[in-house]
């Protein structure tokens, strides 16, 4: 087909693309065409900046490695990741969920680790965290042998795979819930973190001026067979960046109450405050799958 003109591409692009034969591929190319196409006239895009879109695009992808997801940070730091997490939980986003992005750095086979054991595989300096959660299906019944991964980062903000003085797989574990849904762990509480910005992504948050911290939070992946997988993170309350989170990843259903204790702590081993953290999740029914690891 001869194109007349900038209206006539559109139309031509579609056409074109109508023999495909996957229906919710066809759908998406769509979509995606017109929404394109419609953003490159709403802004007037200019050669220049087209050319830049590019480039920005191709640095995503050079500065992706087995580590590093330069992808989704991008989408985390734009809300996309969000806003479909959002849209594919609370039953198809309708009521409040409990999920939340996944991040950088879960990690598969964490530990086996017994109820009310301890995430520390090495000595990690900082306040006791004394974790106590329940996991019930939307009817408020407790859930048995639920597969329960949890992962943080240290008290000073980095994940065993960023920091060579923690052990392998520290301040991870994977629990499975007991006869009346319960696990529980001990740990230390954790900080919040910089998202790495040596990429595009860092460039974009430089040009936006915008903070490229992350509150501190712990991270949850819940699995069982007949229920939608629940990832999600439950957030410091008192956080400097509760608000003001880099990748939007903070809902109200979402902040957690670590209460800070000066009595005496469950372990007798504990100097100084302690906190505990009590928090109930709710899993709807559907597909239990599990997430592409995003590092290896
Ligand atoms: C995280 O929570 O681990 C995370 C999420 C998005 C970007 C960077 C880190
Ligand atoms: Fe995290």
């Amino acid at each position: 087909m001869i194109i007349e003109n900038a209206e006539g591409v559109t139309p031509v692009v579609l056409q074109t693309m109508a023999g495909t034969s996957n229906a919710r591929l066809k759908e998406i190319m769509e979509a995606l065409v017109r929404h394109a196409h419609a953003f490159a006239r709403e802004i007037n895009l200019t050669e220049a900046e087209f050319e830049q879109g590019v480039d920005f695009l191709n640095r995503i992808g050079q500065t992706t490695n087995d580590a590093h997801n330069e992808g989704i940070l991008f989408s985390d730091s734009i809300g996309f990741s969000t806003l479909v997490c959002l849209l594919n939980n609370g039953s198809n986003g309708a009521t409040e969920t409990a999920a939340a992005l996944l991040g950088p750095f879960w990690r598969m086979h964490s530990p086996r680790t017994e109820n009310g054991g301890s995430l520390l595989r090495s000595p990690t300096p900082g306040p006791a965290l004394f974790a106590n959660c329940l996991i019930k299906d939307q009817a408020g019944q407790p859930l048995a042998g639920v597969e329960v991964d949890v992962w943080h980062s240290s008290p000073v903000g980095l994940y065993e795979n960023q920091d060579e003085s923690q052990a392998d797989m520290n301040l991870r574990g994977k629990f499975i819930t007991d006869a009346q849904g319960r696990f529980g762990f001990r740990s230390v509480k954790p900080a919040g973190y910089p998202v790495p910005v040596h990429g595009p992504v860092g460039d974009m948050l430089r040009a936006q001026n915008r903070s490229h911290f992350r509150p501190a939070h712990i991270h949850f992946l819940a699995f069982k067979q007949g229920f939608k997988t629940l990832v999600t993170q439950v957030f410091v309350d008192d956080d400097e960046y509760l608000e003001n989170d880099v990748v939007f990843g903070v809902t109200r259903a979402l902040v957690g109450d670590y209460v800070r204790h000066d009595d005496k702590a469950p372990a007798d081993d504990v100097e100084g405050p302690w906190y505990s953290l009590d928090y109930t999740f709710v899993m709807e029914h559907g597909l239990a799958t599990l997430p592409h690891p995003p590092i290896k």
